[in-house]
């Protein structure tokens, strides 16, 4: 597909992201010959910055580019610049924004962009109103000379509620398909390999059910803590910042049926599906006895004393938020009736990793009884990240005397498919969006599914002081009453391992 000419504003340019994920995505776009001809980034923010300076803090002396930036040939980075421009929105004045809109406009002629502009925003929620409102006031939503697509960075709401009120905002000033919802999972490589592992085999799609499949377990563990983020996290929470986006994104690939194509619209109307099936959890018993969250609490990392994480900064001193969570439930459909599926994430575990594991059912007559293997141990782990690959577990008869069974893997890797450079998760969707192709982003209807899974969660932890927040030491698999979520069907599998 050919990217169009085009004007990239970012609005938030001198924020976190735009240095650390955005800048670097758009140089590895560029390097890749991705990005058309004529291409120009506007950064848009409070910092009084000059187009020098938003170039040297971004690009030539930012921290997150300068040593891969070494090597770099020099003329590429210097044409490069020179395409990017700074300019400073004060305060909500329509004004501001009308001098915004003369600026894109100028740029826009002066480099032949032909009237295709991507806002991305890239700011606190609490600014999607007044920016969304503000190019619309301008016009800038119109597609009369070119497109105009908006990106918008999570979270997507606090509750359902908000999230509602987020989705009627942004559709109010642009249509639902200008509007781009990043969710940075769908962007990785082996997320997206869920989709073609299930729907470009033919072996692994007939025992993709309650017929076969015994349970789904999903880890997301970091081993990081909540970092300098301590304040937005602790209104936030894991059910919040990982639970409601990602993962429930991971369970929906998983989950969902075959789309008629892999067009867009047919694989999020499958998604969706996926996620309205999923059983939403309303009465307390259920809710006291599959849903577990947890915090962590100071420890010694390699002689190191780590922070608990009511310590860390920005943290309430008596918060209740959890930085670990994991939930049993199921999906009401008729492929997966009955089939639990238990999924935890985490911060400050022992590694960083994520996985799925199905878990399929023993054979149904089993010869081999006695011979020395668990035979309920057939499963497919999908390695998400790190270590990307794909791995089967299966019996092999052990050589000599008898019928002895032992586990043997079929694995994958990743790294074994290319040497060329992996798109990263940024890359990837910010060159969709350019091209007009919103498969890896959430629609409204999507991220509104998943928050209804997940709001009377939140209710019930909310609403009930005395549901245990537990804690578990930083460096460990989360608290043992996790344990006693999985016991009746198996143990959490130690992610990572073979
Ligand atoms: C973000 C969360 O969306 O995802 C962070 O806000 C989390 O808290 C991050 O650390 C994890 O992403 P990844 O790609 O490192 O697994």
């Amino acid at each position: 597909t050919k990217t169009q000419n085009q004007l990239l504003v970012i609005f938030g340019a001198s924020g976190d992201l735009t240095a650390r994920k955005l800048i670097p995505a758009i140089l590895n776009l560029a390097k890749g010959g991705h990005l058309p001809e004529n291409f120009v980034v506007l950064g848009a923010s409070r910092s009084s910055w000059s187009d020098e300076e938003f170039r040297k803090n971004v690009i030539t002396e930012s921290k997150h580019l300068k040593e891969k930036l070494v090597d770099e040939d020099k003329k590429f980075i210097a044409e490069f610049t020179a395409r990017m421009f700074y300019h400073e929105l004060s305060s909500a004045e329509d004004t501001d924004y009308s001098k915004l809109n003369k600026r894109i406009t100028q740029l826009d002629s002066e480099h032949d962009t032909e009237g295709n502009f991507i806002f991305y925003l890239s700011v606190p929620p609490s600014a999607h109103e007044m920016i969304s409102n503000n190019l619309h006031k301008q016009g800038l939503h119109k597609e009369d000379k070119g497109w105009r697509r908006l990106i918008v960075e999570k979270p997507f709401g606090y509750d359902l509620k908000t999230a509602k009120e987020l989705n009627a905002t942004l559709q109010r000033y642009f249509k639902e398909s200008q509007i781009y919802r990043i969710d940075h999972y769908l962007g990785k490589e082996t997320v997206q390999n869920l989709l073609v592992t299930r729907f470009a085999n033919s072996i692994f799609e007939p025992l993709w059910n309650r017929n076969y499949i015994h349970y789904v377990e999903i880890t997301n563990a970091e081993s990081g803590g909540v970092e300098k983020r301590g304040g937005y996290y602790d209104k936030s929470g894991a059910l919040r910042d990982m639970f409601q986006s990602h993962l429930l994104q991971i369970v929906a690939l998983i989950v969902m049926e075959p789309p008629l194509s892999a067009d867009a619209e047919q694989i999020r109307n499958e998604k969706l599906k996926a996620l309205k099936s999923l059983r939403i959890m309303t009465d307390e018993k259920t809710l006291h006895e599959n849903t577990i969250r947890a915090q962590y609490i100071s420890s010694v990392i390699d002689g190191k004393k780590v922070n608990g994480y009511r310590e860390e900064e920005g943290v309430d001193a008596d918060s209740t938020t959890e930085t670990y969570a994991a939930l049993k439930f199921f999906v009401d459909n008729w492929r997966w009736a009955d089939v639990p599926f238990y999924v935890r994430t985490a911060k400050r575990m022992p590694t960083k990793v994520t996985e799925v594991v199905i878990h399929f059912k023993s054979p149904h007559h089993q010869i081999f009884k006695d011979s020395g293997m668990d035979q309920k141990d057939n499963k497919l782990i999908i390695r998400i990240q790190p270590d990307e690959g794909v791995l089967i577990k299966f019996g092999v008869k052990v050589p000599g005397q008898g019928f002895k069974v032992e586990r043997a893997n079929l694995d994958f890797y990743y790294s074994s498919l290319t040497e060329t450079h992996v798109m990263e998760a940024y890359e990837r969707l910010l060159l969709d969006a350019m091209q007009g192709d919103p498969t890896l982003y959430a629609r409204a209807d999507e991220v509104e599914a998943a928050w209804a899974f997940v709001d009377p969660i939140l209710d019930y932890w909310k609403d009930n002081e005395d549901v245990r927040v537990y804690g578990y030491s930083a460096g460990v698999w989360g608290p043992e009453n996790a344990d006693e979520l999985i016991e009746g069907i198996g143990r959490w599998r130690n992610p990572g391992s073979n």
